[in-house]
């Protein structure tokens, strides 16, 4: 017998199925609750509604657990590589050696950009956010590119995607070279992915950049733990977009802009500069515990914290571990390292972040990574965005597939003033 929920409102009692996921978690389903009862439901930042049903990526927040389309995280970070988790997460499936080194050749085909985007680049003013230019520029690949009618909607999908894995990338070097008034550094067909951004943006006419493959396994790392995240904020954000039928451009430009905001994805700017901070006031952590545990003060320990993990989160472990092979390779120490291990260990002992269930996130050690592969600050939340964008188009993809469908309209409870007549400026008191 199928389970039902059922809610009793005056006296009068409304039946509703419950629908139970492959890992056996039940949701009840009120799509049809307004039509048989007139009532809607309450549920601010969403924290109780499922969206859709979705089969690629799944979390366990009290067990800490992370898969893309079944794999866990910690499989894919140890012996995959960005591309083919992207591939995984867009496709559903592991790619075969042919359909790897064909996904890759199309990506090196589309990695340039359209020479005419330079000026775009150059005239943003020096201080715009590399966030605020990746989102703009992005919307702007669709009249760079727009759609041609002689292909089909698959067609124009695959492409559109591809472009926009090999694009974000070369646009996010390049902006960071125009940035810093030094010559943009083309992709190269020879180099894997990670390992062609690297150069892009690090290789220079008077000291050629030395590719190392102990970095460039750290990014493909970095990239691969950032690559989904189910109904996250910025992927919510791309749904809902999407879901008025945009073209992916600007539904992917909006997950970019939602990704920007410091209790998302520009948490790992944010962690270091909190860092940096601590630094600057000699290094003791309790003050900074002691704001964050303080009610009256608006300061959050960044990259403490998640919506859904109630346990450590499984990709902070893995950045962690990647930190630390990255650091013991350098020669020189990065004393934020020592802050962060300092600052964790504090907060995990303390009954406020105890019974929280405040654990380090994913952007609590990702900043530290980025810094030692040389990546500045302002972009860190850019690294990011590069790869979510598997995420995003995957989340994407399946949205507009999905059979049951709608545009994202979510209600409200008004609780503004009821009916009254207009004033006449003159006659305003
Ligand atoms: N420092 C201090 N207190 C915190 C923190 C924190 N980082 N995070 C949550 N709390 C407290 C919060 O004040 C509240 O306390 P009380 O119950 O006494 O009012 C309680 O914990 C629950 O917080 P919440 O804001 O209701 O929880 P949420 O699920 O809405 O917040 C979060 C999730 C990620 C926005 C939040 O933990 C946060 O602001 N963390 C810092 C920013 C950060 O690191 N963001 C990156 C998230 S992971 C990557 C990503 O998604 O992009």
């Amino acid at each position: 017998m199928k389970e039902t929920a059922t809610i009793t409102v005056n006296g009068k009692t409304f039946e509703l199925p419950i629908i139970t996921g492959s890992e056996g978690e039940r949701a009840i389903d009120i799509s049809g609750l307004r039509q048989k009862s007139g009532l809607i439901t309450f549920d601010p930042g969403f924290a109780n509604t499922a969206n859709c049903q979705s089969d690629i990526t799944f979390v366990d927040g009290e067990r800490g657990i992370l898969r893309y389309r079944g794999i866990p995280v910690e499989q894919l970070a140890e012996h995959s590589t960005f591309v083919e988790t992207a591939y995984l997460l867009i496709n559903g499936e592991l790619p075969t050696k042919e359909q790897l080194n064909g996904f890759s050749v199309l990506l090196n085909d589309h990695s340039l950009v359209h020479e005419d985007m330079r000026a775009f680049f150059e005239n943003f003013p020096r201080s715009a956010h590399p966030m605020g230019i990746l989102s703009s520029m992005v919307n702007a690949l669709r009249a760079f590119y727009p759609e041609i009618p002689e292909r089909t909607e698959e067609e124009e999908i695959n492409i559109t995607v591809t472009r926009l894995l090999s694009k974000v990338r070369t646009m996010a070097a390049m902006s960071y070279k125009i940035f810093r008034g030094h010559k943009v550094v083309y992709p190269r067909h020879d180099l894997t992915y990670p390992a062609n951004f690297l150069n892009m943006m690090f290789d220079s006419p008077v000291r050629p950049y030395h590719i190392d493959e102990d970095l460039v396994k750290a990014l493909n790392i970095f990239w691969i733990v950032h690559a989904d995240h189910e109904q996250n904020c910025s992927t919510a954000a791309v749904r809902l977009v999407g879901s008025a039928r945009v073209n992916l451009y600007a539904a992917i430009s909006a997950g970019i802009c939602a990704l920007w905001g410091p209790l998302h994805g520009g948490a790992n700017q944010a962690v270091v500069e909190m860092l940096e901070s601590i630094q600057k006031n000699g290094g003791d952590v309790a003050p900074f515990i002691a704001r964050a545990r303080d009610k009256n003060d608006p300061f959050r320990l960044m990259g403490f914290g998640h919506r859904v993990y109630r346990t450590y989160d499984p990709r902070a472990r893995i950045m962690k571990k990647a930190c630390d092979r990255v650091l013991n390779k350098m020669t020189q120490r990065d004393p934020l390292l020592d802050i962060a291990r300092r600052l964790e260990e504090v907060a995990l002992s303390e009954s406020y972040f105890i019974e929280r269930h405040l654990y380090p996130n994913v952007d609590f050690y990702s900043g530290i990574l980025l810094r030692a592969l040389g990546i500045p600050l302002n972009m860190f939340t850019v690294m990011f965005a590069i790869g979510r964008l598997p995420g995003w188009i995957s989340q994407w993809k399946e949205s507009i597939d999905d059979p049951m469908w709608k545009m994202c309209r979510p209600r409200q409870i008004y609780i503004g003033p009821n009916e009254r007549e207009y004033v006449p400026i003159g006659e305003r008191g």
